[in-house]
């Protein structure tokens, strides 16, 4: 029987780059034209969201940011370490990416023999590491792992997509950023990756490409793509995968990543700041194991905080529970000016 290892992680850009650039996103929305002019002058904002701007739009803050995420990092990669998977499966979505206009599978298990990738050209300036955009990313896959999941699935009643090549990305930067922040120290990371792709923009995938609409011209219902699958139906997929990978010979360690609320996605603050009461709520549910709460969340209400990312965690919630675990550690992580939360979560096997 396979062990089963849990773990909540975030893949926010931002951490590429330089401090200076980590409230690039707030940068962005305040050269908006769609932005009330009050909501232009830091005088009118929350003042969790003033400090962290401070006196130089936010770069002190994003020094103390890194640093948190940092730690919990290097904590997550030690954890990992200390359970030598055979196999580490990332639920992470695709941004429009590797998943376009051709097709755009509510769930897709990519069952790569290997990964060769290279940082997004938006990700390319100015990277922490000092890497280049010609820096090539090795990674070892598991297609055979992949096919079992895929057929074990199936056999569950959940109609699972896999490939076995890429289509349009070599690999998403969901999957991408998880494995560079795992290796933040540049130690290498040899474990075998196998990426499952979770449609969490739903409405927003090929509409906003996986990301932000103008203030001021958000898209019609006739504009928007078809929904995402639902926070119940995430969970279920991660109680099947969890009833696949302990029946199977691998030690699985079993990786959500997305931060929390995404500011880009909460128009309702003007996109300028995350919608922190909708995640402390669900924060507090995780705490304390009330998956229950979990699946009684609806898409609406993910979507209207933002929090499409967090599909990738409802997913690990639901294996969490079929698992009967409540979390090890879990740790909420505070944003104003860095356009999002960010939860980390240890499930020990
Ligand atoms: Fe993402």
């Amino acid at each position: 029987m396979g062990d089963i290892l849990g773990l909540g992680v975030t893949h926010y850009p931002p951490l590429i780059g330089l401090d200076q650039n980590m409230a690039g996103i707030l940068k962005t929305v305040l050269r908006d034209p769609g932005l009330p002019a009050k909501y232009r002058d830091p005088a009118n904002w929350p003042e969790q969201l003033r400090r962290e701007w401070g006196s130089d739009e936010g770069k002190t803050a994003a020094a103390a940011h890194r640093a948190e995420l940092v730690r919990h990092f290097r904590h997550a990669r030690n954890v990992l370490d200390e359970f030598r998977p055979d196999l580490v499966i990332i639920w992470g979505d695709d941004q429009h990416e590797n998943f376009v206009d051709d097709i755009i599978p509510p769930f897709c298990i990519h069952a790569y023999d290997a990964i060769e990738t290279k940082h997004r050209q938006r990700d390319q300036s100015e990277n922490i590491w000092g890497e280049g955009p010609d820096t090539a990313f090795r990674y070892t896959g598991h297609r055979e792992a992949g096919k079992y999941l895929a057929r074990r699935l199936l056999e569950q009643g959940v109609d699972m997509s896999y490939s076995y090549k890429p289509l349009h990305h070599s690999l998403a930067h969901a999957f991408l950023n998880t494995l560079v922040y795992m290796d933040y120290d540049r130690v290498g990371f040899r474990y075998p990756v196998l990426p499952f792709q979770v449609n969490c923009y739903g409405r927003k995938v090929i509409s906003q490409r996986g990301y932000r609409a103008s203030l001021g011209h958000p898209l019609t219902d006739e504009q928007l793509d078809p929904p995402s699958p639902t926070p119940k139906r995430c969970m279920e997929v991660g109680a099947a995968t969890v009833r696949a990978m302990r029946e199977s010979p691998w030690r699985t360690a079993l990786i959500a990543s997305s931060s929390w609320s995404h500011a880009f996605l909460v128009d309702k603050h003007y996109q300028l700041y995350p919608d922190l009461a909708a995640d402390r709520r669900l924060y507090e549910t995780l705490r304390t194991g009330d998956y229950d709460s979990w699946r009684k969340t609806s898409l609406a209400a993910v979507e209207e905080s933002g929090q499409q990312e967090l599909l990738n965690w409802f997913c690990l919630a639901g294996a969490m529970e079929e698992l009967g675990r409540k979390p090890d550690e879990c740790e909420f992580v505070e944003a104003w000016a860095f356009n999002s939360n960010k939860c980390f979560a240890v499930f020990q096997a």
